[in-house]
């Protein structure tokens, strides 16, 4: 399908879905009801229903002359004979009342109208019999189903159906792991995939006893004729009709294993009497033997058993069962019941995912005011800039290694890590190097941001957090990459927990933070190092890392190629998920290596555009009219971090574990790039 016509198809799907989803959930879940009918009734209409031990059961016209004197003025219309007799009677009068009758006694046991009841009520809102015009409501039922399974579930698995086998198992994968739009796309589809068929079946169904075209082509697929017309009696004969125990004995008689009887009577003085009966071992509930009677002499004139039936008297009368849940015992209501269920689930994920594409700003952003309320010097080239709240809501709480967006521009968005101590917990700290070669973070921070300046920022975020139980602590900072390790280190020194401080730069002026480190307190817990070259850097490296005290853990922020030798040369004895890294700079394999050029499909439209070599697949899909959100577009703060739905990534990032990396489930799409020649997102 071309991407024109899948963008048509998923905006007629939504909008549907927006629309007619409430007339979905409301029918669905009045039919849910129906469902658990069998188990419940017997419960909730114990009085009506269960009748003690009935051994010698009164002539049913004993039975309605008793229903009759209870509820005089209507005629009946309907007998139902519960368990073969020994069960309850219930005689139906034209008015739609049903007067239930003790078989053995005689006695009334209560009264409902057909849509009385729970269940009653359920299923007159189910098939709309509130409307008193059945053509109407059999249009709006018909039209409903149709217009349901098709635009609706049709289109969403149409629109949504996956490119390729592969892809199809992950598309039906749920993954908790996924943030954000990602998550409720992959929730709305791995929910509608499983939902759809329950409910497909469901609307399908319904169409065979709605529309009479329906019918008759499941005959025709069956290839068997549709039923003849009711038979009908040739003249009025002078006799009275026959007693109805004598109409019933004759059904019994014919059926005598019948459970359920139900007796139609004569509406017009030619018709003849319809009996329906559901033997106690019939396949399902619907399997109905069908016995036309004259009424006065008691002769069988259509007898039609079930078992011997046509298929597609069979077929139709197994999809009327299938519809109503009784196919498959429990399991079978279950499914349906799970069906019902991810009609909520579809609603939130498909609503709050079109609002989140929508409103992006409203959707995602933190939303917070800060008030620039000091700038301080902590070196030529470092300042600290102190935030406080600009509105009357407190800054969100900070936890060690925490960072923050600082939006300093429209387009110019970028994180920095927060330096706050325990006690700083109406403030934030940021600690802002000049970079000579500043991509405009720096500098514009530097130079046009005052005290008194309102600042939007990001609520914290931390994936760079202390081990909570790891018994020391061991803190390596090089440069400006001194501001995580410092909000860890007072922590814990507040914490009195172990830690020890290695803190490299090019010489004491260059030193931010050193007269707080060299307090006496933290006295032998921090080592200042001045001007190492790299060799010399690595040899003590080497001998700092050689040894990984019992349980520690190791912390590392600082220029790339400092935080690279540290990682190398820890890894000859430090185990991976004991060294944490926070990086601020892009690898630089990032935008260097190959490049070739690939596809990307978004797995919402099907939609496929081309990434050229020199381009990032966040810049390939923006020249096409896709936004995906950025911040940093180095791959370092996660801000762009996408569902992969297949194809196999480069990662270029440094924000992906290697265990996120292995899975091969999301991507940076601002810097990372394919293996292969087609990538399939979560978009
Ligand atoms: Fe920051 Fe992509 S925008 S990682």
């Amino acid at each position: 399908m071309n991407t024109a016509l899948r963008t048509t198809v998923l905006r007629v799907h939504r909008w549907t879905g927006l629309t007619l989803g409430l007339l979905f959930a409301y029918v669905a879940l009045t039919g849910l009801g129906m469902v658990f009918q069998r188990q419940l009734q017997p419960l909730l209409e114990h009085d009506l229903r269960e009748v003690s031990s009935c051994a010698a059961r009164l002539p049913l016209d004993t039975l309605v002359d008793g229903a009759r004197a209870f509820h005089p003025g209507s005629r009946v219309s309907q007998i139902e004979v519960l368990g073969g007799g020994s069960g309850t009677t219930i005689v139906r009068f034209a008015d739609k009342e049903g007067v239930y009758m003790h078989p053995c006694s005689g006695t009334v046991l209560g009264q409902q109208h057909r849509w009385g009841g729970l269940f009653g009520t359920l299923e007159q809102l189910h098939r709309l019999k509130f409307i008193d015009n059945s053509d109407v409501t059999e249009l709006i039922t018909g039209t409903t189903s149709i217009v349901l399974a098709l635009v609706m579930i049709g289109g969403g698995l149409l629109v949504w159906w996956p490119p390729g086998l592969k892809a199809l198992r992950s598309a039906a994968t749920l993954r908790p792991h996924l943030k954000g739009r990602a998550f409720l796309l992959n929730l709305h589809r791995t929910t509608g995939l499983y939902v759809a068929l329950v409910l497909l079946m469901s609307a399908l169904t319904s169409m065979t006893f709605t529309f009479p075209w329906a019918r008759q082509a499941v005959f025709s697929l069956a290839g068997s004729p549709m039923p003849p017309p009711k038979p009908a009696l040739e003249s009025k004969p002078a006799a009275a009709p026959m007693a109805m125990e004598t109409l019933l004995k004759r059904a019994l008689a014919s059926v005598p294993d019948a459970d359920q009887v139900m007796i139609q009577l004569p509406r017009k003085p030619l018709d003849a009497v319809e009996i329906y009966a559901v033997e106690r071992d019939a396949p399902h509930p619907n399997a109905r033997t069908t016995i036309y009677m004259d009424p006065y002499t008691g002769d069988v004139m259509r007898f039609e058993p079930y078992a011997t039936s046509s298929a597609g008297n069979k077929a139709y009368r197994w999809l009327a069962s299938l519809h109503m849940g009784q196919i498959g015992g429990v399991p079978g209501q279950l499914l349906l019941f799970a069906g019902v269920l991810g009609l909520p689930v579809l609603g939130y994920t498909g609503i709050a995912s079109y609002l989140r594409r929508r409103f992006p700003a409203r959707a995602e952003a933190s939303g917070l005011k800060a008030r620039v309320n000091r700038i301080s010097s902590e070196t030529p080239g470092i300042k600290v800039f102190e935030l406080v709240s600009a509105t009357s809501t407190p800054l969100p709480a900070v936890s060690p290694g925490a960072h923050i967006d600082v939006r300093i521009d429209e387009d110019l968005v970028r994180q920095y890590s927060l330096c706050n101590g325990p006690e700083d917990r109406d403030k934030y700290l940021i600690a802002v190097k000049r970079e000579p070669d500043s991509r405009g973070g720096s500098r514009a921070l530097h130079e046009r941001v005052s005290e008194g300046d309102i600042l939007s920022i990001g609520a914290p975020r931390n994936h760079f957090a202390l081990a909570p139980d790891a018994p020391h602590h061991l803190l390596l900072a090089g440069g400006i990459g001194i501001t995580p390790i410092l909000a860890m280190a007072r922590h814990l020194q507040a914490d009195g927990t172990s830690f020890a401080l290695q803190y490299f730069t090019r010489s004491v002026g260059e030193t931010a933070f050193h007269g707080f480190l060299s307090r006496p307190e933290l006295r032998g817990k921090v080592v200042f190092h001045y001007a190492l070259d790299p060799h010399g850097l690595r040899l003590y490296l080497q001998r700092l890392l050689q040894e990984r005290p019992p349980g520690a853990h190791l912390y590392v922020c600082g220029p790339r190629p400092f935080m690279d030798l540290v990682e190398e040369t820890a890894a000859a004895s430090w185990p991976a998920e004991a060294v944490h890294a926070e990086y601020f700079s892009a690898d630089p394999m990032a935008f260097a290596g190959p490049r070739a050029p690939f596809e990307v499909m978004l797995a919402l439209t099907g939609g496929t555009y081309p990434v050229p070599g020199d381009k990032t697949i966040v810049e390939a899909l923006a020249a096409h009219g896709v936004e995906i959100q950025t911040a940093c577009e180095q791959g370092v703060c996660g801000t762009c971090i996408t569902g992969l739905l297949d194809g196999v990534p480069d990662h270029r990032d440094a924000y992906l574990s290697e265990a996120e990396r292995r899975a091969c489930d999301k991507i940076l799409p601002c810097v990372s790039r394919a293996r292969g020649k087609l990538l399939v997102l979560d978009l």
